[in-house]
């Protein structure tokens, strides 16, 4: 893995990264995490010896091509795959299944039709046994933190793609998670909805101060919300460089300094090979 320095960019250390801030443990760690998949048909290397450290309250975006394994790295993380070789370690524990400190958020909302606004976001909760007063606090909260308070009664088909989003995203951190692994989240947004919705992310993330790690295909996305960007390589799946990113909050897609550092990302990519308009800036 290499690292690249720019305008925007500190030099950083090699695999495993450490970002700003010393030598606190990691808040998730992977070393050496390789997976293979085997179908009847063939052979696939998704992750090959990747390694990569988040720090708690680090936004981390991940960016690479179509296959290079970043779903493949999430699901990892979130203990949805463990059949991998290597360490995965969450909180110096090693990730053995799915827990409720790491909440997953889909490209497509996972929500419960029959349930309103406010049973979808309470679900987890109800499961979990809270009383159904800890469980509106905590509804009430979520919800006014996503701007979403007038629409609680709602059904799913009656919201937006990005009140849908929203309403997941609102789900995922009533679960009170230490760290959020968000998969392409906005990607099927229209322009304008995925615009508003990073700035909401950035004011969240800030808010609340929890860990995101977050894979896109859009690299003004990667250069907006990330901490550092993670750039991997096509298959097998391998970090090729990270890229810190030392720019104020909150960042606005239309930033000259955004359009740089997403330039620079997509030069990472290009570089691979790919074709620019797989990478949308
Ligand atoms: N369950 C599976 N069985 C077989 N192969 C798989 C499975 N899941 C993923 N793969 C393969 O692993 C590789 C990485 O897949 P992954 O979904 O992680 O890529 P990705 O980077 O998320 O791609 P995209 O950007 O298109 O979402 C691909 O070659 C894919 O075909
Ligand atoms: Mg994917």
């Amino acid at each position: 893995m290499t690292t690249v320095t720019t305008m925007t960019a500190r030099a950083q250390p090699s695999v495993p990264t450490a970002p700003r801030g010393g030598e606190r443990s990691p808040l998730l760690s992977l070393r050496g995490v390789s997976r293979r998949f085997r179908t009847r048909r063939q052979e696939t290397l998704a992750l090959d010896a990747v390694s990569l450290d988040v720090q708690a309250h680090e936004f981390v975006c991940i960016v690479g091509p179509s296959g290079c394994g970043k779903s493949t790295l999430l699901g990892v993380a979130a203990g949805i795959d463990t059949a991998f070789d290597g360490e995965a370690l969450f909180e110096g524990q090693p990730i053995r299944g799915m827990a409720r400190e790491r909440a997953v958020v889909f490209q497509e909302p996972a929500l419960f039709p029959w349930l309103n606004v406010r049973a979808n976001v309470e679900f987890g909760l109800k499961l979990r046994g809270l009383s159904s007063a800890a469980r509106r606090a905590a509804s009430d909260a979520q919800l006014a933190l996503v701007g979403l308070e007038r629409f609680d009664r709602a059904y799913v088909h009656e919201l937006s793609g990005g009140m849908k989003q929203r309403v997941q995203l609102a789900r995922a951190l009533a679960a009170e998670p230490h760290v959020l692994l968000m998969d392409e989240p906005f990607a099927a947004l229209d322009a304008q909805t995925r615009d508003e919705l990073q700035l909401e992310l950035q004011s969240v993330w800030e808010r609340i101060g929890t860990t995101v790690l977050f894979v896109t295909h859009n690299v003004r996305e990667a250069a907006i919300l990330g901490d550092r960007v993670v750039v991997m390589s096509p298959s097998p799946g391998r970090i090729k460089s990270v890229l810190p990113v030392d720019l104020p909050r909150p960042r606005l897609p239309d930033d000259y300094r955004v359009a740089d550092l997403a330039a620079q990302i997509r030069a990472e990519l290009a570089s691979d090979g790919e074709r620019e308009p797989r990478y949308a800036i």
